[in-house]
């Protein structure tokens, strides 16, 4: 299979004073491999580290974290294109190398990695869940594209090219040495063929700034919508979709964490949120890691198409696509 060049076009905006939208093309179908949907693995640890940190204001660098409870978050992406041909995306490196080559190697994604197989490795946004796994990425394939949001802090922007942050327990010790594709927020950054990232400018807890997320947009089904947290909520998400993509008025497929209810009980403003999620009608969710099991729970009892997982690989819950599950939209 020919490979792909690693590219990122930023797309001319629609005329002002139009209601046209952006097209990014079509694709045929996307499979979605959880590598790992479990960010740690006891949240009254984290939430008791963030505590003694100062806050969900403070600064993730700065604070004193146990590197034990970190696990990741992470999913290999594989687009099948008009042609034939296959774009695989990394979304995301996870947070404790040792637990992410684990899995990297459980999934098979780590030959694909050694192997050049995988197009572009995508850092939804800097939390330490989704990028200090990095290193267990690097010592695969250290010249990989890497594609991220143009907000990454000083401290993210140090850490690629190889640091060690030993309060937060946070090390690269493998310089990125491949090319860096710095994603401005609200852009539509074309990737391949109806594949496109776009970063949302916003400050998120832990004293980071910006998230971006996919859009998949499939010739016979419509958009499907990828995220990592989704700090930017879904409607922000789905919103954009809809009113800046051609296409965006039939949304076919969501994946990824929601951050609806990541530490566990639905608040009223949860439930909202997960009712809201109905008047988009898609077809297939798959939502995992910060989503909440209780949230899902919500989800399936109003009846929406959740797609369940086998709960295994340390798992949270067999409710959603967990580690080592898949996913396909399309095809
Ligand atoms: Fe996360
Ligand atoms: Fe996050």
């Amino acid at each position: 299979m020919e490979p792909l060049r690693p590219a990122s076009t930023p797309c001319p905006p629609a005329p002002c004073g139009t209601s046209a939208r952006t097209d990014i093309g079509t694709c045929r179908s996307v499979r979605i491999t959880c590598i790992s949907e479990t960010g740690w693995r006891d949240n009254g640890v984290l939430l008791a580290d963030i505590e003694a940190g100062g806050g969900v204001h403070s600064n993730q660098w700065e604070m004193a974290w146990h590197a034990d409870n970190g696990a990741g978050s992470s999913s290999l992406i594989e687009i099948e294109l008009t042609d034939g041909r296959c774009f695989r995306i990394l979304l995301d490196a996870g947070w404790n190398p040792d637990y992410m080559s684990e899995r990297l190697a459980a999934t098979g994604v780590d030959r694909m990695l050694e192997d050049g197989g995988i197009d572009l490795l995508m850092i939804s946004h800097e939390h330490l869940d989704h990028l200090w796994g990095l290193e267990a990425v690097l010592r695969l394939r250290p010249d990989i594209p890497i594609a991220l949001p143009a907000t990454l802090s000083a401290e993210g922007e140090a850490f690629l090219r190889g640091a060690d942050h030993r309060r937060a327990g946070a090390r690269n010790r493998i310089a990125h040495t491949g090319p860096l594709l710095r994603h401005a927020p609200g852009a539509v950054h074309h990737l391949a063929d109806g594949v496109a990232a776009v970063t949302f400018d916003l400050p998120i807890m832990l004293g980071i700034r910006g998230e971006q997320s996919l859009y998949v947009n499939l010739a016979q089904h419509g958009i499907v919508c990828i995220t990592g947290c989704c700090h930017q909520t879904l409607p922000r998400f789905a919103d954009f979709a809809r009113d800046h993509l051609a296409g965006g008025e039939r949304l076919h497929g969501l994946y990824g964490g929601l951050h609806i209810a990541p530490f566990g009980p639905l608040s009223e403003e949860a439930r909202a949120t997960v009712r809201q999620l109905g008047d988009y009608g898609f077809r297939k969710v798959a939502c995992n890691h910060c989503t909440g099991a209780q949230a899902v729970g919500l989800m399936l009892e109003l009846g929406y198409p959740v797609v369940r997982g086998s709960g295994r690989c340390g798992s949270q819950s067999d409710l959603f696509i967990g580690n080592g599950d898949q996913v396909v939209f399309g095809g």
